[in-house]
């Protein structure tokens, strides 16, 4: 079985149809949630589903290495960002080598970075007036958005498009596909150990 803990900072939409995908999955299971704020959406999500979570305090996830000791617990073998906003300490990265993605709501290595999240990132596409924008899913290393990419893919932008409507369209891709990528990951390579 892979087990998976999905981190998210935010209303976690991603999050809910990862689970709803695999909800009943023999190969896959969604374990644990974990974010960083106590308020997140997602966290109403883990516990409408019966999902157990996880509120991690700043300092502690970046000077202990508690988290793993949760992960034991779970038997958690494979990590998902799906929002989440903290750089992922590197004990974390060397614990979960290859085992570790994440999602970018934009076409990587344009619009990542530091301080590239969220609508952050949808003005930028916009105020550069691109003609296409999408998603990266990509593995997690030391540095926001450079990990290797595993899948990209586009939606057009028309020319009046704002920024929401960007976001809109990208968010779409998201959850189109981040659930099916994960499953071809686990198709293809066995994380249960
Ligand atoms: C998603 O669009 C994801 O790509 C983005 O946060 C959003 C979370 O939405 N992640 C980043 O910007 C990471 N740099 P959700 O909470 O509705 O799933």
């Amino acid at each position: 079985m892979t087990n998976i803990a999905i981190f998210a900072s935010g209303t976690g939409s991603n999050a809910r149809k990862i689970i709803d995908y695999f909800e009943g999955s023999e190969n896959v299971k969604i374990r644990l949630i974990v974010s960083n704020k106590q308020t997140a959406k997602v966290l109403d999500i883990a516990k409408e589903k019966d999902i157990p979570s996880l509120v991690i305090n700043r300092t502690e996830f970046y000077q202990s290495e508690n988290i793993l000791e949760k992960f034991s617990i779970y038997e958690v073998n494979f990590v998902v960002l799906a929002g989440f906003l903290l750089l992922i300490p590197e004990y974390l990265v060397t614990a979960f080598p290859q085992r570790m993605i994440n999602i970018h709501p934009a076409l990587l290595p344009k619009y990542g970075g530091k301080g590239m999240f969220g609508m952050n990132v949808h003005k930028a596409v916009y105020e550069a007036q691109e003609k296409t924008s999408g998603i990266t899913i990509h593995y997690v290393n030391n540095a926001y958005d450079e990990g290797g990419i595993i899948f990209q893919t586009e939606c057009e932008l028309k020319e009046q498009d704002q920024p929401e409507d960007i976001a809109r369209k990208v968010q779409a891709l998201e959850h189109h596909y981040f659930p099916k990528v994960i499953e071809q990951l686990v198709l293809q390579k066995d994380y249960s150990s």
